[in-house]
């Protein structure tokens, strides 16, 4: 019986792939048949813009230009977070006049109310981002000082962000001062109260937050709050918002602590204890490295990204101990705090810590990402002060094309290869390029050689379209330039986006990473049950 078939045995070795280098392809086990393990919101890629923006009113002017815009639409539905360390010094008056500068640039503002076509504020732009450079350092350094100090925010900074993110397809997250208090005590809500009123009289549809990071509070400003004080702060904001029509059923988040250190997490579990009811979900910041010391090696150094999954599970405990039906959010979120890392945040190398986030989180259970920041001071922008998209950008672009909401099971089997990191997910079903029951996988390879991924036997017979990305130029992986399968991403014009081109692989082909290097791999007609 076994004879007939020796022959074939024996030429088994030689039908398997050769590889170079001498490395065995690492065998993908997928989970396709049951059903999701998880699923995220649709707006789990969202992004933040930093309160520290409206430090200088004339700045948030910028966010009129056309190409940032259509930057933003592009990875539209999302959130749009607006907050940050200034949060809690930005003062709202409603009766201050715009200095003439500016009411050069309001002039422009009022043109563009109908989210159509913008008039060429050309001129005008040129002085502010001519300036920008020393107004971003001045940003810069004010946040890394431990004293702060209060800026008033106008109508038209309201206008603005609110026409920015309403006309780029988000919807707005605004945080509210919580350091205004009354005797030290009691949030004083007098403030919000006129915010509100007049972002109600523009029937401005904004979500809410109360404050930024509260747990490092006595060292932004010497005044120290509990957890319970903050949660019944949250109860007050709730009440407030009810007597708005149109904010009773508005979204509030909470409460936006920074990395779960013990301090922290008490804080955070007492919180949600007191105030915990009146949230619709819980936010929490994740940075994995500071950036005035964060190196090339910790961008590519397994260990780091793996702390972010311990923080996770901490976090994912106390909620799910205090208010286990709530969603769990990261409201802001980054490679390296202080505004990222020169040289690295804005760079192809980037990607590591920005794609194994994204796949941790969904399959983790974070329902929302908001990435810190689209456009603004410091390194880790999606976007320039040139508004030029960098690497994280297109990432986060074929991320928002190609990655749904289901997140489904993958491993590989063999040999141990933590450096070699995969996610799973059904293809999203809003590209019309796939169909129901697609899926896509991400990779990343930190390994300084090639790896090769190989699908499992039930899918040997399936087209693949990859997506490579790679760096472009000689400064290598820490380009700020990107190639999608060879060809370099850039905007056509500043209203129009490259087409996104895949490479089609036949069937049975492996799926090759360079060394330091991430991809997503589109498996057509794989017919996963769980993405039907
Ligand atoms: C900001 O203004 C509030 C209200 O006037 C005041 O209580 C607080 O001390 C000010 N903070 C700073 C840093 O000046
Ligand atoms: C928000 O944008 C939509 C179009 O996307 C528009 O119809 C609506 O009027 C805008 N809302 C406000 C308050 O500007
Ligand atoms: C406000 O926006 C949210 C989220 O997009 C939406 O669900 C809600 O219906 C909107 N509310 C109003 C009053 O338009
Ligand atoms: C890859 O890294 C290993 C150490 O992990 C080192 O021994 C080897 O020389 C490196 N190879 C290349 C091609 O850089």
């Amino acid at each position: 019986m076994l004879l007939p078939l020796l022959p074939l045995l024996l030429l088994l070795p030689l039908l398997l792939p050769v590889l170079a280098e001498g490395h065995r392809a690492a065998v993908l086990r997928m989970g396709l048949r049951g059903s999701p393990r998880g699923e995220v919101s649709p707006a789990f890629l969202s992004l933040t813009l930093d309160a520290s923006l409206a430090r200088d009113p004339r700045y948030v002017a910028l966010l009129s230009n056309s190409k940032l815009r259509t930057l933003a639409m592009a990875l539209s539905p999302g959130f749009l977070r607006f907050g940050g360390t200034e949060t809690d010094f930005l003062i709202f008056d409603p009766h201050k006049d715009s200095t003439s500068e500016e009411k050069v640039l309001w002039e422009f503002q009022a043109q563009q109310e109908a989210c159509g076509s913008r008039p060429a504020f050309a001129a005008v732009e040129k002085v502010l981002l001519a300036q920008w450079p020393s107004q971003e350092k001045l940003i810069l350094a004010e946040q890394n000082r431990k004293k702060h100090k209060n800026t008033t925010i106008t109508k038209n900074t309201l206008d603005i962000l609110y026409s920015f993110a309403n006309c780029s397809g988000f919807h707005l997250i605004f945080g509210l001062n919580a350091l205004l208090r009354k005797g030290g005590l009691q949030w004083d809500s007098s403030n919000a109260q006129a915010l509100l009123d007049y972002c109600a009289s523009q029937r401005y549809n904004i979500s809410w937050e109360l404050g930024n990071e509260p747990n490092s509070f006595r060292k932004k400003s010497g005044i120290r709050i509990d957890g319970f004080q903050l949660g019944q702060d949250f109860i007050q904001l709730r009440q407030l918002l009810n007597n708005y029509a149109l904010y009773q059923h508005a979204r509030l988040y909470g409460p936006d602590v920074g990395q779960p250190r013990k301090h922290t997490q008490r804080l955070l579990r007492s919180f949600l204890k007191s105030g915990g009811k009146v949230i619709d979900s819980v936010t929490w910041h994740h940075y994995y490295v500071n950036g005035q010391s964060a190196t090339r090696g910790d961008f590519l150094s397994p260990e780091v990204l793996d702390t972010f999954a311990t923080a996770i599970y901490e976090v994912l405990e106390i909620v799910g101990q205090t208010v286990p039906d709530k969603k769990v959010w990261l409201g802001e979120t980054s490679s390296a705090y202080g505004g990222g890392a020169p040289r690295l945040s804005n760079t192809y190398v980037a990607g590591f810590m920005w794609l194994d986030k994204l796949g941790l989180s969904a399959k983790l259970g974070i329902d929302v990402v908001m990435r810190q920041v689209f456009f603004g001071a410091g390194t880790y922008h999606l976007v320039d002060a040139n508004f030029e998209p960098l690497p994280d950008y297109w990432l986060s672009l074929l991320y928002k094309k190609l990655v749904g909401t289901k997140v489904l099971q993958v491993g590989l089997s063999g040999a141990n290869k933590r450096k070699l990191r995969v996610y799973l997910h059904c293809t999203s079903s809003l590209n019309p390029k796939y169909r129901e029951g697609d899926v896509t996988l991400f990779a990343l390879n930190l390994y300084n050689v090639t790896q090769h991924l190989e699908l499992p036997d039930y899918l040997s017979s399936k087209h693949v379209d990859q997506y490579l990305l790679l760096p472009h130029g000689k400064e290598n992986i820490l380009s700020k330039s990107i190639e999608l399968n060879g060809h370099v991403l850039r905007m056509l014009d500043d209203e129009t986006l490259p087409e996104l081109m895949e490479e089609p692989l036949g069937p049975g082909r492996l799926l090759g990473l360079p060394a330091f290097s991430y991809g997503f791999y589109v498996i057509k007609n794989a017919k996963a049950i769980a993405c039907i």
